[in-house]
C-alpha cells in the first residue's frame, strides 16, 4: 500500500510497497480518509532516528473496513471514525498509509453534520487537552447537554489559546466551570474569546503576565500552558494568584523549572500513556497505563455528540491535496511554524 514512512536519515518519504496492517484482536482496520499533522510528527521525523520503512503519522478519519477478534462488526464496518495512534513510535499503528489499524475503543464515530477535515483536527489535541484538565487537574468532563458544570468559578489560564491543544483546554476550563483567560496573538482575539476566554491578552507584550493578574483581580489558580517553553511556563506560573497554595499548572513539555514550587504545582502531560505500551520518547522510557485508556476511551465516546451540538468546536483547518506524496512538503512546512491557529489536514 502507499504510505509515508522514515528513510533512516531523519526525514520521509512516500513509498507504495508498505505492509497493509492486519486487525489484532479488539482493534479495526480502516481505509484512510484523510490524516491531521502535529507537532509531534515533525519533532520526532526530524529528530529521532528511526528505522528505515517505518510508517509515520498521528490523527486520522477512515472508513472502517474490518475489525478484529473481539469488536462488534456491525457497529464499526462502513462507519466514518476518527482517532490517533502514536505513528512512529508505535507496534500498533500509524495513520501515514491507505489503512490504519487501531484500537476500536480509542476512535469515536463522526457525525454526519461534520466534515472529515474537521474530525481530522480533534484526536491528539483533544486528548491532551483532556487529560490535563480533566485527569491531573479534575475538573469534571463536559456535560453532554452543554451545561456549564456549577463549580468555584476559578480563573484558568491558558497559555498559547491558539494553539490545537489551547483551544480544546479553553473550551475544557469553561465548560468544567472556570473563568478563562488566554494568550495569543491580536489576530486571533475574536476567535479565541468565541470559545470561551472572557479576556485574551497578545504575548508578546512585555506587561502580559501584569495585565492577566489585573483583569482577572489577581486570581489564577489554574493554567494550562499549551507552549510549554521555559519562558512560557515561567510567565504562566507569575500570572498565578500571589495567593495561590497548591495551584495547577498543566504543561505539555517538562520537566519544567518553577520559580514558585511552593504556591503552583507543575504537571506534566503525556498523551501516547493513553495507549498500553511502552515508549522511547527522546531516549526516556515512558509507559502507558490503564486509567489514561479508559479515560480516553470515555472521551472518545463523549466526543461524537459534544461535536454534533457544537458543545466543542473543533479547530480552522487548512486542507492539502494530492494524497499522501504531499506530506513530505506539508510536513515540512507545518514544522517551519509559521502557521497560527490551524491544523494541517491531509486529504489522501
Ligand atoms: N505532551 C503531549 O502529549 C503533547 C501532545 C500534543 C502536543 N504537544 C505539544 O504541545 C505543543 C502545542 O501543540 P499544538 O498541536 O497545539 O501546536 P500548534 O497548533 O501547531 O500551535 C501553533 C500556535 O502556537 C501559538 N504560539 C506559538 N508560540 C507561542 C507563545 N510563545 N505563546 C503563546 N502561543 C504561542 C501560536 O499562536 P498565535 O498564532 O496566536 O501566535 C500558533 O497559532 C507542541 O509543542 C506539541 O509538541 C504535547
Amino acid at each position: 500500500m502507499k504510505a509515508v514512512v522514515a528513510n533512516g536519515q531523519r526525514e520521509i518519504e512516500f513509498v507504495t510497497n508498505a505492509e497493509k496492517p492486519v486487525p489484532n484482536k479488539g482493534q479495526i482496520l480502516g481505509h484512510v480518509l484523510q490524516v491531521g499533522l502535529n507537532p509531534i510528527d515533525w519533532k520526532i521525523a526530524y529528530n529521532v532516528p528511526i528505522p528505515k520503512g517505518t510508517i509515520g503519522g498521528t490523527d486520522f478519519v477512515a472508513i472502517v473496513e474490518e475489525v478484529g477478534e473481539g469488536v462488534d462488526a456491525s457497529k464499526y464496518i462502513g462507519a466514518r471514525v476518527s482517532g490517533w495512534v502514536p505513528g512512529f513510535l508505535s507496534i500498533s499503528g500509524s495513520a501515514w498509509a491507505e489503512y490504519v489499524c487501531t484500537d476500536a475503543r480509542l476512535v469515536f464515530f463522526v457525525p454526519d453534520s461534520i466534515v472529515s477535515s474537521k474530525a481530522c483536527a480533534v484526536p491528539v489535541a483533544l486528548t491532551t487537552a483532556s487529560q490535563g484538565i480533566h485527569q491531573r487537574i479534575g475538573l469534571p468532563m463536559p456535560n453532554p447537554d452543554g451545561s456549564v458544570n456549577p463549580i468555584r468559578r476559578k480563573w484558568f489560564l491558558v497559555w498559547g489559546g491558539a494553539s490545537s491543544v489551547g483551544q480544546y483546554a479553553i473550551q475544557f476550563a469553561k465548560l468544567g466551570g472556570c473563568n478563562v483567560v488566554a494568550t495569543c496573538s491580536p489576530n486571533n482575539f475574536e476567535q479565541i474569546k468565541k470559545l470561551g476566554a472572557s479576556f485574551v491578552f497578545d504575548y508578546h507584550d512585555s506587561h502580559v503576565v501584569e495585565k492577566i493578574k489585573q483583569a482577572t483581580n489577581d486570581s489564577v489558580f489554574f493554567g494550562y500552558d499549551a507552549i510549554s517553553l521555559p519562558h512560557t511556563i515561567t510567565k504562566s506560573i507569575m500570572a498565578f494568584s500571589s495567593e495561590a497554595k497548591a495551584a495547577k499548572l498543566v504543561t505539555v513539555l517538562g520537566p519544567p523549572e518553577n520559580p514558585r514550587a511552593e504556591a503552583v504545582d507543575t504537571i506534566t502531560v503525556f498523551s501516547f500513556t493513553a495507549f498500553n505500551e511502552e515508549f522511547e520518547f527522546f531516549g526516556e522510557k515512558m509507559v502507558g497505563n490503564d486509567e489514561d485508556y479508559e479515560h480516553t476511551a470515555k472521551l472518545f465516546e463523549l466526543v461524537s455528540t459534544l461535536l454534533e451540538k457544537g458543545i466543542i468546536v473543533p479547530n480552522a483547518t487548512r486542507e492539502f491535496h494530492g494524497g499522501l506524496e504531499v506530506i513530505p512538503d506539508a510536513l515540512r512546512e507545518f514544522a517551519s511554524g509559521n502557521h497560527s491557529a490551524v491544523k494541517f489536514v491531509i486529504n489522501v
